[in-house]
C-alpha cells in the first residue's frame, strides 16, 4: 500500500503546482463574500447588489478572472483562481520575455540576456512576398536589445500612408512588422526588370531609443521582393497601363478580379501606356486574366471582341475582331492565342483606326467557364450558368493620313522611341 500514497501525494502536489497567497482581505471585499459580483474585462469586476463596489474575483468570477480584476500590486493567478502579490503576466510572457513590474502592472518586457552576445549585423529581416503585399518582420526583443526603437520603423518615405507598422506574435516571438506595396512609385520603392522577373526594392529605416546611453546607430536595411515576370505582375510595375478591370461574381466562389490590358509584345510583358500611340498595321496584344481564389473550377473565357469609336458598344460602326471565342474574320486580322484554358486570355490582332477618330475602344465579353462545360473551341457560349462581364479600353490607333501629315510623322517617331523605351526598359534593368 505504501508506494500508492506516495504516489497520490506526487499527484496532489503536481497538479496543485506552485500555490500563491491569495487576497484575504475585506476592502474591497471578494466577490464571493458580496453576494456575487460581475465582471467586464474593461472594468473589472464588482459586486451584484452595487455594480459601483468594486469587488475582488476567487472562486466566484474565476472565469473571467484578469489582473485588471485585482486590486493595485495584486494579479491574477488561474491555477488557484485568486489575486496574489505574486507577480503574474496575463496572457504569460513569450520567450524571449520577463513579466515585469511596471508601476504596480505585470508588464512583459524583453528578456535582454536572451539576444546578448549577437551583433547587429546578424540582424536579418524576414521578407514575405504576397501578390499583393510585402511584409518585413523583425523580432521586437532583438532590436530592442540591441537598444532599437521600434516604434520608429519607416520605409524610404515617412509619410504616414507609409507607415503600416503593427505587431505579431510569429513562432512563439513578438515580431515588429511593417507592410509594403509591390507597386511602382509606391513609398520610395525601386522597381528593377530583367527578363525573367520583377524587383521591388525598399528600405526599412529603424531608429535608435531615446537614452543617454547610445550603443547603436540607426540602421538601414535594404529588402526587395521579386515576382515573375507575367501579363499580371507587369501591370503594377508600370506607372500609366492601359487598363480595365471589374469584379466578376461566382456564385459560392467569392469574386473574380478580371484586368484587360494591351501589351506591345508577344511575351506579354509591355503594356501600352496611356499616353503611347499605336502605328497602325502592327500588333497588339490583348491579355485578359482573373484573379480568383479557388482557380481549379473555373477557366477564362473570351466570347466576343469589338471596335467601336467611342465607348458605345452599340456604335454602328462596331466592328468585331473576335467572336464566339475565335477570330471574326471581319476585315481585322487576329489570333486567339490561349482561350478558355486557364484564368488568362491572349489574343493577338492588327490594329486600325476608323476613318478620323483618334480613339478606338476595343470591348471583350468575357466569363468564368466551370472546367467542367466545355470551355474551349468556337461558339461554345452558355454563358448563363457562369459569371460574365464586360471589359472596355481605349486605344490611340494612330493612322498616317487622317490626322496632318506632319503631325503624324512625329507622333510615329515618338511611338516608335516610346516603344523602343518601354522594350529597352524591360529588357536592360
Ligand atoms: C533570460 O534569458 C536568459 C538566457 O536565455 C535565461 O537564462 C534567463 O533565465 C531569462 N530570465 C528570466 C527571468 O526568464
Ligand atoms: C511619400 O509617399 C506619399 C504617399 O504615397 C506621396 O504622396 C509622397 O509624394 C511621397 N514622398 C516622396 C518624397 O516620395
Ligand atoms: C529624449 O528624452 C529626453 C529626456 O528624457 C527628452 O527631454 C526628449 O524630449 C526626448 N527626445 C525625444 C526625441 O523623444
Ligand atoms: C539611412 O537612409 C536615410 C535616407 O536615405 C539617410 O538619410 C541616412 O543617412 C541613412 N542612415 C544610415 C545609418 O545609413
Ligand atoms: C515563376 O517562374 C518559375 C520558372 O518559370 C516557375 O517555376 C515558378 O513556379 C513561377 N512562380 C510563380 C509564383 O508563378
Ligand atoms: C473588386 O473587389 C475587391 C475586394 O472587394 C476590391 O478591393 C476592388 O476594388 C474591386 N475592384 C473593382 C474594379 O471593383
Ligand atoms: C465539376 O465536377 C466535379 C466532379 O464531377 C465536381 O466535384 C465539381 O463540383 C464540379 N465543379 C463545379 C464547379 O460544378
Amino acid at each position: 500500500m505504501l508506494p500508492l500514497y506516495v504516489l497520490v501525494l506526487v499527484a496532489v502536489f503536481i497538479q496543485k503546482g506552485e500555490t500563491y497567497t491569495c487576497y484575504s482581505g475585506s476592502n474591497p471585499p471578494q466577490c464571493s463574500t458580496c453576494g456575487g459580483g460581475s465582471c467586464t474585462s474593461d472594468n473589472g469586476c464588482s459586486c451584484n447588489y452595487d455594480l459601483v463596489t468594486p469587488c475582488v474575483p476567487n472562486s466566484e468570477c474565476a472565469s473571467v478572472g484578469t489582473n485588471i480584476c485585482c486590486p493595485s500590486g495584486y494579479f491574477w493567478s488561474s491555477t488557484d483562481n485568486c489575486c496574489t502579490d505574486t507577480l503574474i503576466c496575463n496572457p504569460s510572457c513569450l520567450s524571449d520575455e520577463i513579466c515585469t513590474n511596471v508601476n504596480n502592472v505585470a508588464t512583459c518586457t524583453c528578456n535582454t540576456t536572451v539576444y546578448s552576445g549577437l551583433s547587429v549585423s546578424s540582424i536579418s529581416p524576414t521578407v514575405k512576398c504576397d501578390s499583393k503585399l510585402m511584409t518585413i518582420s523583425l523580432s521586437k526583443c532583438l532590436l530592442e536589445s540591441f537598444g532599437f526603437d521600434t516604434t520608429t520603423f519607416q520605409l524610404n518615405n515617412n509619410s504616414d500612408a507609409c507607415r503600416n507598422i503593427y505587431t505579431e506574435v510569429i513562432g512563439g516571438l513578438t515580431m515588429q512588422t511593417i507592410q509594403a506595396l509591390p507597386e511602382t512609385d509606391w513609398c520610395g520603392n525601386i522597381v528593377t526588370t530583367d527578363s525573367s522577373k520583377i524587383y521591388y526594392n525598399n528600405m526599412l529605416y529603424i531608429g535608435i531609443q531615446n537614452k543617454s546611453l547610445i550603443t547603436v546607430n540607426p540602421a538601414n536595411i535594404s529588402f526587395s521582393c521579386s515576382y515573375n515576370l507575367t501579363m499580371q505582375t507587369v501591370l503594377a510595375a508600370s506607372l500609366h497601363p492601359t487598363l480595365s478591370t471589374v469584379n466578376i461574381s461566382v456564385s459560392g466562389q467569392g469574386i473574380a478580379e478580371t484586368t484587360m490590358a494591351a501589351y506591345w509584345d508577344a511575351q506579354y510583358t509591355s503594356p501600352v501606356q496611356q499616353d503611347q500611340d499605336v502605328p497602325v498595321g502592327s500588333n497588339v496584344y490583348l491579355g485578359i486574366y482573373a484573379d480568383i481564389m479557388d482557380s481549379s473550377k473555373f477557366v477564362l473565357r473570351v466570347e466576343n471582341c469589338y471596335a467601336t469609336p467611342d465607348n458605345n458598344v452599340n456604335n454602328v460602326n462596331k466592328v468585331a475582331i473576335v467572336s464566339g471565342g475565335c477570330p471574326a474574320n471581319q476585315g481585322v486580322t487576329a489570333e486567339v492565342q490561349e482561350n478558355g484554358v486557364t484564368l488568362q486570355s491572349r489574343i493577338r490582332f492588327s490594329s486600325f483606326a476608323f476613318q478620323g477618330q483618334p480613339l478606338v475602344y476595343i470591348t471583350c465579353d468575357v466569363r468564368l467557364c466551370d472546367k467542367n462545360n466545355t470551355c474551349t473551341g468556337c461558339n461554345a457560349a452558355r454563358s448563363s450558368e457562369d459569371g460574365a462581364a464586360t471589359l472596355q479600353i481605349p486605344l490611340n490607333f494612330l493612322d498616317d493620313y487622317s490626322s496632318s501629315a506632319s503631325n503624324t510623322v512625329v507622333s510615329s517617331w515618338a511611338m516608335l522611341v516610346s516603344s523602343l523605351l518601354a522594350y529597352l526598359s524591360i529588357k536592360l534593368f
